[in-house]
């Protein structure tokens, strides 16, 4: 890994609330320091760029000036349909994102704004959300979907780019079958309850404190496909059914609508 130039990453944020990208410098394993100084090149950023304004943006064009078909675009956020919803730099970004994508080796759809619209394409959708992909021409797009995507699903996929110089396997949608390969169900530390028909009723009651299967209260886990109960979250400490909330399918596509999320 030392003796590889590091990849030119940028990073456009659309539609979004930066959660993906909070998620993102959390990443424990490999540690967010060793993915920025040693990985990648993260050339523009608006959360983590030093640069600001037209110097940002003039990092942006020197990417797509300097290595046309080699950089990586990192995508957070939904693309409105109408222009004048979402301009940055003075520019439509729905311009911007065509442009960069064109130029792009790849591109990682993160979060589930960028996979599939996500909460800006909720119900009544004002500004026309849609998923990135509705934007893109010849471009491979790997969809890493999550609201937010788990931190080192996010840095597994660039690695894997990094280390084998090709895209990982995709599933039928484009999602990394690494990490999206089975049901939260699958693998939930609550399955047990569940096959042994042992649930939680009500959020107080003593089920709950035994730690029953959390599927009548809400839980999407049996049609949700992530890595949560296998990789956990915050370095592998927990995830939202082991402590106690029900999944409500945030890597799926609709979930914004699907509510309700509690059913007790
Ligand atoms: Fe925020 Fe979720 Fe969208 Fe990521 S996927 S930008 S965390 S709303
Ligand atoms: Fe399945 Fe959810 Fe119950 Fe876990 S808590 S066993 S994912 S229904
Ligand atoms: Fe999201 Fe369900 Fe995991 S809500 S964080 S996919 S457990």
């Amino acid at each position: 890994m030392e003796t590889k130039e590091r990849v030119p990453v940028v990073w456009l944020q659309l539609q979004d609330c930066t959660g993906c990208s909070e998620s993102f410098i959390r990443t424990t394993h490999p540690k967010a320091e060793s993915v920025l100084l040693d990985m990648i090149s993260l050339e523009y950023t608006e959360v983590l760029s030093a640069a600001a304004g037209h110097q940002a943006e003039e990092a942006m064009k020197n990417v797509l000036k300097n290595y046309k078909g080699e950089y990586i675009l990192a995508v957070e956020g939904s693309l409105p349909e109408d222009a004048g919803y979402l301009t940055v730099g003075g520019v439509d970004a729905k311009e911007t994102f065509k442009e960069m994508a064109e130029g792009a080796k790849a591109i990682l759809a993160y979060g589930s704004c960028a996979a599939w619209g996500g909460i800006p394409a909720a119900g009544p959708n004002p500004t026309g959300a849609k998923p990135i992909t509705s934007f893109v021409k010849d471009t491979p797009v790997i969809l890493v979907p999550g609201c937010p995507p788990i931190a080192e699903v996010m840095t597994g996929v660039i690695g894997h780019i990094i280390t084998f110089g090709q895209l990982p396997e995709l599933d039928h949608l484009g999602r990394p079958k690494a990490f999206y390969r089975h049901r939260i169900h699958d693998k939930c530390n609550r399955r047990a309850y569940f096959d042994a028909g042992l649930f939680v009723e009500s959020f107080d009651d003593e089920g709950s404190k035994q730690g029953y299967c959390l599927y009548k209260v809400g839980c999407k886990g049996p049609t949700t496909y992530n890595s949560c109960a296998e990789m956990r979250w915050n370095g592998g400490i927990s995830y939202p059914i082991q402590s106690g909330n029900p999944c409500i399918g945030c890597s799926e596509a609709g979930f914004w609508d699907n509510g309700p999320f509690y059913t007790r």
